[in-house]
């Protein structure tokens, strides 16, 4: 009631009112529109991240050419790279399994001796950082180019790896240690060891017992007494050089400064017929 006579009293007054009523409509409709279109937004982006992950969980990525799966893998078979590629990853994971870790609660992962990513493209769903290295700059070229999930840096034979210390939780090593001269083996196993987290572990596949039949009697004398056998010492880091650990040799010289949790005689399933070893980085002093 008061109201209504102020308004009659003061000319202009119920302009003003009705002004002031339609612009706080407008900034209310205002607010409205600007809360809608930020839901909106929000609603759209988040369609797009999902839409995103489902692709990249399910996306075909591109098989490296012939060439370059033949200098890695020794065939250039693309249904054995795809299919063996995703056995290994798959071995890989239930080892770890098995022995109580769970991969997908690792945050930095190396793939070391990736090659042209035959193994790493089927981890590519894991929340981990996802790091490959090789001395093959070709095979690395390829997949920076190619593998978006990962970051792929060459290594050279001797030099140390590019990693800090104590920054990966994981690392693997499939059908490398296999190609190295003792020399280099000792180099690498000592860096994989400097860059894991204490308590980190190592996956490494090797010709083992399974290979015997293959070794000449000069060589099996060696492998029976706990000796390392390579072929080929001066092809370091290729498919020409051959070596063979004989478990004995492995549980000592070769895994200082780790704890053998797993030898699985025959058990690297996507590198046959190579045994996988699991590893832990011992606490330091
Ligand atoms: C037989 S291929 C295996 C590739 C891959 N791990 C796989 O299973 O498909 C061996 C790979 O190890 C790489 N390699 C050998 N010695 C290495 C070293 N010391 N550092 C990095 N890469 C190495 C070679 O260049 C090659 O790509």
């Amino acid at each position: 009631m008061r109201t209504r006579q102020l308004l009659r009293l003061v000319p202009g007054l119920s302009r003003l009112v009705r002004s002031l009523d339609s612009r706080e409509r407008e900034s209310r409709l205002l607010t409205e529109e600007c809360w809608r279109l930020a839901n909106e937004n929000h609603r759209l982006k988040a369609a797009s991240r999902e839409v995103r992950a489902k692709r990249a969980a399910t996306e075909e990525i591109p098989l490296p050419p012939d060439v370059l799966r033949l200098m890695v893998a020794g065939t250039d078979d693309a249904e054995w790279f795809v299919t063996a590629g995703q056995r290994a990853a798959e071995s890989l994971t239930s080892l770890l399994a098995k022995n109580g870790i769970a991969i997908d609660t690792c945050d930095r992962i190396l793939d070391f001796g990736c090659g042209c990513g035959r193994v790493i493209r089927h981890l590519r769903h894991l929340p981990a950082e996802l790091h490959g290295c090789d001395s093959n700059p070709v095979a690395m070229e390829w997949c920076a180019e190619n593998l978006p999930f990962g970051a792929f840096a060459v290594n050279a034979l001797e030099s140390p790896l590019d990693y800090d210390a104590r920054s990966f939780d994981l690392v693997y090593a499939l059908s490398v240690f296999t190609h190295l001269p003792p020399h280099l083996q000792a180099h690498g196993m000592r860096e994989l060891h400097r860059i894991l987290k204490p308590g980190g572990v190592l996956v490494i596949s090797l010709h083992g017992d399974a290979l015997f039949g293959r070794l000449n009697r000069a060589e099996r004398a060696d492998y029976r007494a706990g000796r390392l056998v390579v072929r080929g010492g001066d092809l370091a880091g290729t498919n020409h050089c051959a070596a063979f650990h004989p478990p004995a040799f492995v549980r000592g010289a070769f895994a200082d400064g780790f704890e053998v949790l797993e030898l699985a005689p025959k058990g690297a399933k996507g590198n046959p017929p190579q045994d996988a070893w699991l590893l832990r980085k011992r606490g330091e002093a």
